[in-house]
């Protein structure tokens, strides 16, 4: 075994997400690999017998799938961009009913891409593309906060005092699951007419057609949907179907909009934290696992 082959890894971690992160396999194709037996690993230089579906890999064991090591560090994520997307555009890699999507513009920026949540085909503006995972997660979930703000066009005036905006900021049920109302952070006309108005709205969640559901319970009539902000980023003067990479301020001001760089290893560590004390209760204790963690002060008395 060549020292190249070991596992570079900063905190132990689950062995799918290990392989996926340096390959091309996914974690679907990886459950059947699993199951024939085409992926091994050895721990000082001894093969692990039975892996487990719940199985770590640690710094310095070998990885194999179908006899070839998987080695290395994590790429680094570097892709960071946006997009203003285009009406009539699926927001993912590759449509299954072959409709325009992501494809052309994710081929320009490269293989490990992906769109940071979704737009409606009708919807159009700006789409965060981008190579890492952990920020993704955090730029999504709602418990971060990353507002997007919405630029609705409505028919119609709408003032400042509308009832309906108030609904909006109140939170309004568009028949969600456990009837968690939709809220919005904020709601402003930015510009008013007789015939139609621009209202900015704030979410900082993401259900399904949420603003279109929104709209449609309050009786706004939206004429068209456009995102110009995402976090602290914004499209600014993208053109339609154009890419801009974001500069290393724009970087960092997205991290620093769900907590900083620092939160998805605090969380990675809580999570094996959880996962040595599940496997205890389940009188599975994993021994390195627990002696990973108190080396580092995070497990023990
Ligand atoms: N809300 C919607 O209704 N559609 C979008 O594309 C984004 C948010």
């Amino acid at each position: 075994m060549s020292v190249d082959e070991r596992a570079i890894l900063e905190r132990p971690t689950r062995l799918f997400k290990y392989i996926a992160d340096r390959t091309e396999w996914g974690h679907r194709a990886l459950g059947r690999l699993s199951r024939r037996g085409s992926i091994t690993i050895e721990v000082d230089g001894e093969p692990v017998r039975e892996i487990s579906p719940r199985e770590l890999v640690f710094e310095g064991d070998v990885v194999r799938v179908e006899g070839r090591a998987v080695a290395g560090a994590r790429p680094g994520a570097s892709d960071h961009w946006v997009l203003n997307k285009p009406e009539d555009v699926i927001s993912t890699a590759s449509d299954t009913r072959d409709r325009p999507d992501l494809a052309p513009w994710l081929e320009r920026i490269g293989p490990r891409a992906f769109p940071v949540g979704r737009l409606d085909r009708e919807t159009t503006g700006l789409l965060l593309m981008i190579d890492d995972g952990d920020l993704a997660y955090m730029l999504l979930h709602p418990d971060f906060h990353a507002r997007k703000r919405y630029v609705l066009t409505i028919t119609g005036d709408v003032s400042p005092e509308d009832s309906r905006l108030v609904m909006m900021l109140e939170g309004v049920d568009i028949g969600a699951k456990g009837g968690v109302l939709a809220r919005a952070e904020s709601a402003a006309v930015f510009e008013r007419g007789p015939e139609r108005s621009i209202v900015h709205v704030e979410l900082t969640e993401g259900r399904k057609r949420q603003v279109r559901r929104m709209c449609r319970h309050v009786r706004f009539r939206l004429e068209h949907l456009h995102r110009d902000r995402f976090g602290p980023v914004h499209l600014g003067d993208v053109a339609p179907g154009e890419l801009r990479r974001l500069g290393e301020g724009e970087i960092d001001a997205l991290w620093g909009c769900v907590g900083g760089r620092a939160v998805p290893g605090e969380r990675a560590d809580a999570a094996l934290v959880r996962h040595a004390a599940f496997l205890r209760e389940r009188d599975e204790p994993n021994a390195r696992l627990e002696s990973w963690l108190t080396a580092r002060g995070l497990w023990g008395e």
